[in-house]
């Protein structure tokens, strides 16, 4: 089966400024470009008033000084929060980024996007729809479309079916047995994974199969080359101060 084309770089900052910078912020997406970064990850999911945001957990508990559940949060109310202090003192001040903004910020500063649709609980298909909805006008006319990727089989099937002409990731945990019926089912252009559960045969198999493959997240350079040589074609790092040089001292 012929590999489908892959408008994307080999390394995105993940989490938009991995380790140096409070998650899924702009300010982290400023650090991806500083660190010379050509794509990022970010992870999107709804308030409880349908905007659109960033951010990882379920609750704003951990990235941010406020509490709560975000599902039952209004955009007002999440944008409340200081989303950035919990990380340093210099990032005192950030808010959750709303998708559009960060969107705009990518495309200015010629970041490549993967868009992890991440669903509160129990809202897995809106969340689906209305990103890859989004995302399809927000990236209108720009030279290479966001890949969607989800853990979310409900939510990426929604988003397939809002937007299908965006190119879409099956992301997993644990090695599916099934993996190939399900990327032809769902149209995927890549099988993203933990990169503890991939071995070369693994990698070879999906290439062969026509697929590319990401893995996350990894930080140590020897294991990056190692999936690089095994034909890995995306790899997420929370190391932006490490990896890229360690990985372009190769070439
Ligand atoms: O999309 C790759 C990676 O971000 C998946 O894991 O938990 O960091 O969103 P997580
Ligand atoms: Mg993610």
């Amino acid at each position: 089966m012929t590999l489908q084309a892959w408008p994307y770089p080999a390394l995105f900052a993940h989490r938009g400024g991995g380790y140096l910078a409070p998650e899924n912020t702009l300010p982290g997406m400023a650090e991806a470009v500083a660190r010379g970064f050509h794509a990022v990850e970010f992870d999107v999911k709804l308030s409880s008033d349908n905007h659109t945001f960033l951010l990882h957990d379920d609750s704003i508990d951990r990235t941010s000084n406020g509490r709560g559940l975000a599902a039952r949060m209004t955009l007002a109310e999440l944008q409340q929060a200081d989303a950035g202090s919990w990380h340093g003192s210099r990032f005192a001040g950030t808010v959750f980024p709303r998708f559009a903004e960060v969107a705009r910020y990518c495309q200015q500063h010629g970041l490549r996007a993967n868009v992890e649709i991440k669903p509160c609980p129990g809202r897995d298909r809106e969340t689906g729809e209305q990103v890859a909805r989004e995302a399809a006008q927000l990236w209108a006319g720009q030279p290479v479309p966001p890949l969607l990727s989800s853990f979310s089989w409900e939510a990426l099937v929604a988003a397939r079916d809002a937007a299908p002409h965006l190119p879409r990731g099956w992301l997993v945990e644990e090695w599916p047995e099934d993996w190939e019926a399900r990327l032809r089912e769902l149209g995927c252009l890549s099988f993203n994974c933990d990169y503890l559960i991939l071995t070369a045969e693994r990698v070879a198999a999906i290439k062969a199969a026509g697929y590319r493959v990401m893995a996350y997240t990894v930080n140590d350079a020897d294991r990056a080359r190692e999936l690089l040589s095994w034909g890995v074609d995306g790899l997420f790092t929370d190391a932006l101060d490490s990896l890229r040089e360690a990985i372009l001292r190769q070439d």
